[in-house]
């Protein structure tokens, strides 16, 4: 059997290149002893993708040139060696940018069947990226009722979760996102209180307006200008989830920081947390989860691109802010 796999063949410098990233085939082996094989039905494709293609080791080793291109997927166990998993359950892993992985079972999580989600929703609201938003915003911050929350990439996967989890919870919340038509989404679908196109608006004055109490909670998926306009605002003992910085991702010098006194003087609570570190808990949120989307208080949208040979491709609308919803790839059929 031939396996499609993208491999990385340069770090990129500033945006992804098209030669970064090719599609090339090899002959799939045997699995061997305590191995399953999986094919893989779709690719979550997101921000850190650019962090794990640097060649710079961070929470997760650095990937080198030659290697299969790192990603989270959901796929379908075709052959399985392995007692623990059985031919047709459905997966999650880090299987790579590639039609088929083979795996000793270390790390590859069982879904659950017949639970009336669609199975895209395990790699988005019900999978990392609900995670993401659920203790990001919750364990880190502890939002209490009426007070104001501001969430940057608000549109974005994850962002649009933690504004609904924010409603939720009694507060008001103010979504800052790219363009008209996500503010429209965030304001007329998941009834937050109000938006800034950061593109279009002065992010400062319009903060100014629509917070007037000032800002008790940042949830930060951008960094740079609009962190700057935001801690301006913040109240005391305001708190920040520190959750991404993806303005500062394809630039290749240090993005200008905010004014860090902001923090100082105002006794500000900022904690950055990366998800991993909450795997053992993750019940806690998809019980919550599954429940807001069942009660209409959790909307979600996945952008589904078809074809792993539109991968390299497709990563790319994450940075120019053309996804809507969680980005995920569809490589082959459910
Ligand atoms: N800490 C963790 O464990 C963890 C886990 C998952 C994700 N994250 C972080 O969460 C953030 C959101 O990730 P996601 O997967 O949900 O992606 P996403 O928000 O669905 O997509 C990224 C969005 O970021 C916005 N963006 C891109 N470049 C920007 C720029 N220069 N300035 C301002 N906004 C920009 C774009 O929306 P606009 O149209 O609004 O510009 C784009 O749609 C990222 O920073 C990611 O690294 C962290």
């Amino acid at each position: 059997m031939i396996n499609k796999q993208w491999i990385l063949k340069s770090f990129p410098r500033g945006d992804i290149a098209d030669t970064d990233l090719v599609l090339e085939e090899s002959n799939l082996r045997e699995i061997g002893e305590q191995e399953i094989l999986i094919r893989n039905i779709y690719l979550s494709l997101d921000p850190a993708n650019r962090g794990w293609m640097s060649g710079q080791a961070s929470y997760v080793d650095a990937m080198k040139i030659g290697d299969i291109m790192r990603g989270g997927t959901i796929g379908i166990i075709e052959k399985s060696n392995n007692e623990k998993f059985q031919v047709g359950d459905y997966v999650n892993s880090m299987g790579g940018w590639q039609n088929y992985s083979i795996s000793s079972g270390k790390g590859v999580q069982k879904i659950p069947q017949n639970t009336g989600f669609e199975l895209s929703a395990f790699m988005s609201v019900m999978g990392m990226t609900g995670m993401t938003a659920y203790f990001g915003l919750l364990d880190i911050t502890d939002p209490q009722e009426g007070e104001t929350l501001v969430v940057s990439a608000a549109a974005g996967a994850v962002g649009s979760i933690v504004c609904q989890i924010g409603k939720i919870k009694g507060c008001r919340v103010i979504g800052i996102s790219g363009s008209d038509e996500k503010c429209n989404w965030l304001k007329n679908e998941l009834n937050i209180d109000g938006t800034i196109n950061y593109k279009t608006e002065d992010v400062r004055a319009r903060l100014k307006e629509l917070c007037p109490d000032g800002i008790d909670i940042y949830f930060e998926n951008v960094g740079g200008k609009i962190t700057e306009a935001v801690l301006t605002r913040m109240n005391i003992k305001s708190r920040i989830s520190l959750c991404g910085l993806i303005s500062g991702y394809n630039s290749e010098s240090l993005v200008p920081g905010p004014a860090w006194g902001h923090l100082l003087i105002k006794r500000i609570k900022l904690q950055g947390f990366i998800i991993f570190d909450y795997q053992k808990r993750a019940m806690e949120a998809f019980q919550d989860l599954g429940k807001w989307i069942v009660e209409g208080k959790i909307k979600y949208k996945n952008d589904i691109v078809p074809g792993l040979e539109n991968a390299s491709s497709a990563i790319k609308k994450l940075f120019a802010g053309e996804n809507h919803g969680k980005l995920i790839v569809q490589i082959s059929e459910e």
